[in-house]
């Protein structure tokens, strides 16, 4: 597991909790306008915490937030090839959100994968 991403509500509120209190170390942070998301990354030792909060109503994270409340959003799983993995849970039948990678709030290619095919759960991939 690459990373666990949370919705939030704030990001602000949120990093006070999950840094101040529980006491993950902050290792990054970065608005990205055209995702509709501000993210914060947080180290926990053996995976990180994506914090996301969105911006504007039309973000896919605002949207989850607004349905569902503050919560678990996703699990990235890290693969060495993504186009091949892609390709595979294509063929399995996995219904992709991406059809092809592209880059991620850390510049490296991800796909995401839908949760009806999943158990409900939202997949992200990401390549090493
Ligand atoms: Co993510």
């Amino acid at each position: 597991i690459e990373h666990i991403g949370i919705a939030v509500q704030e990001l602000e509120e949120a990093k006070k909790i999950y840094c101040d209190i529980l006491g993950l170390e902050l290792t990054g942070e970065k608005t990205l306008p055209e995702r509709g998301v501000k993210v914060a990354f947080l180290e926990t030792g053996n995976t990180k915490i994506e914090l996301l909060e969105g911006i504007g109503v039309e973000s896919s994270v605002s949207k989850f937030v607004e349905r569902k409340g503050p919560g678990m959003h996703h699990i990235c799983f890290e693969v060495d090839d993504i186009e091949r993995v892609m390709k595979e849970l294509e063929a399995a039948g996995v219904r992709l959100i991406d059809e092809t990678p592209r880059r991620g709030a850390e510049g490296k290619l991800v796909a995401f994968l839908h949760p009806k095919s999943l158990s409900g759960v939202l997949i992200e991939l990401t390549e090493k």
